[in-house]
């Protein structure tokens, strides 16, 4: 037991009082086993030893898993059922990673470093010249006593750790996907691809679509592709919306005559951050997205009226086929869904 040995320069004779009397107080200082047997010393820098190696290994088991993982796979965990296998692992080998360096420090300090007892006075918030030596002194003091300097094996094993610990963060940009590319200007929507409705697959006549009515549509080919992607990319970029107003109502559109008979055709992805949207308002012909309030006139070429989207929705140019059916004349002039580093101003 002993009082600070670095009180500030300022500590007067009633504080260095007030602080002999509280150190008095204190219990008999016990020593603990560690303090006493060299051999339980040792023991306990091992162990600590081994929780920063067993970090160190969790960091690298971690990469192992999500490189190794598909993230399809699953597992069957007794009590929950079939789970995704990747997301156990990374669970697993992160959480271990983060909680045996935390109970190394633990065991570290309980066992291993200087536990004797300080009184201190509190003092103003700001500190003097003469505090703040007083304070790295203390600090110096306080890392000798750690033994930071003297206990290479925790050292090492601890920088390891460290070192290692952030890698799990820089492997998880992965999940950010791929830089999009060319993947987002191109669609299933290609010159005479016939709109079907969503889900239920039906073709469309302009009939079916009455003034004020809306349709959720998608290509007539994107059922047999999503089987085969077994993704839903596909359907995330082609997925639209029908429709219908008086022609006279429809005050611009992005390309010539890009409607039918009144009948308009726009992604179904808000430009923001790509919800799918289709809460429509008849009279003014506003499209609002659900996420975060933006508004798209889709009697003006899909503009955007209110809200954060930065960019209107794409306009897919439409006719009908010789059968009578709703068709697309193109694909998309203007990429679809949310802003992307290479889409520039289109
Ligand atoms: S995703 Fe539509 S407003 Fe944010």
């Amino acid at each position: 037991m002993s009082t600070h040995d670095n009180l500030p320069a300022t500590t007067t004779a009633d504080e260095q009082a007030a602080i002999e009397a509280a150190t008095a107080a204190l219990p008999a200082h016990a020593p603990r086993r560690t303090d006493v047997d060299p051999k339980a010393a040792r023991r306990a820098e091992r162990q600590v030893a081994l929780m920063f190696l067993g970090s160190a290994l969790m960091t690298v088991l971690f990469v192992v898993a999500f490189v190794a993982i598909p993230v399809d796979e699953t597992v069957y965990i007794w009590g929950i059922g079939p789970t995704n296998a990747s997301n156990i692992a990374l669970g697993v080998t992160f959480g271990l990673a983060i909680f045996l360096i935390g109970a190394g420090a633990i065991h570290w300090s309980k066992k291993l470093m200087n536990e004797k007892e300080v009184v201190q006075l509190r003092h103003p918030l700001s500190s003097t010249d003469e505090d703040r030596q007083a304070a790295i002194d203390a600090f110096d003091e306080y890392s000798a006593d750690s033994g930071f300097a003297q206990r290479p094996i925790i050292r090492r094993s601890l920088i390891t750790a460290m070192v290692l610990f952030p890698i799990p963060l820089v492997v998880m940009l992965r999940d950010l996907g791929p830089l999009p590319g060319t993947v987002l200007r191109e669609t299933l929507w290609r010159p005479g691809s016939r709109i079907i409705t969503d889900p239920t697959g039906r073709p469309i006549r302009p009939s079916d679509l009455a003034i004020g009515g809306l349709i959720s549509a998608i290509p007539e080919d994107l059922p047999a592709v999503q089987e085969e992607e077994h993704n839903l990319n596909a359907r995330a970029k082609a997925a639209i919306i029908l429709v219908r107003m008086e022609p006279q109502e429809i005050v611009s559109q992005q390309g010539d005559n890009w409607d039918f008979g009144g009948i308009l055709a726009y992604s179904k992805i808000c430009t923001h951050v790509g919800c799918p949207i289709a809460l429509y308002q008849q009279r003014t012909h506003h499209l609002l997205c659900p996420c975060h309030q933006s508004t798209f006139d889709l009697a003006d070429s899909g503009n955007v009226v209110f809200g954060p989207a930065a960019r209107r929705l794409p306009q897919l140019p439409i006719t009908i086929d010789p059968e009578g059916f709703l068709v697309a004349v193109d694909g998309f002039a203007e990429p679809v869904g949310p802003s992307f580093w290479e889409r520039g101003n289109s």
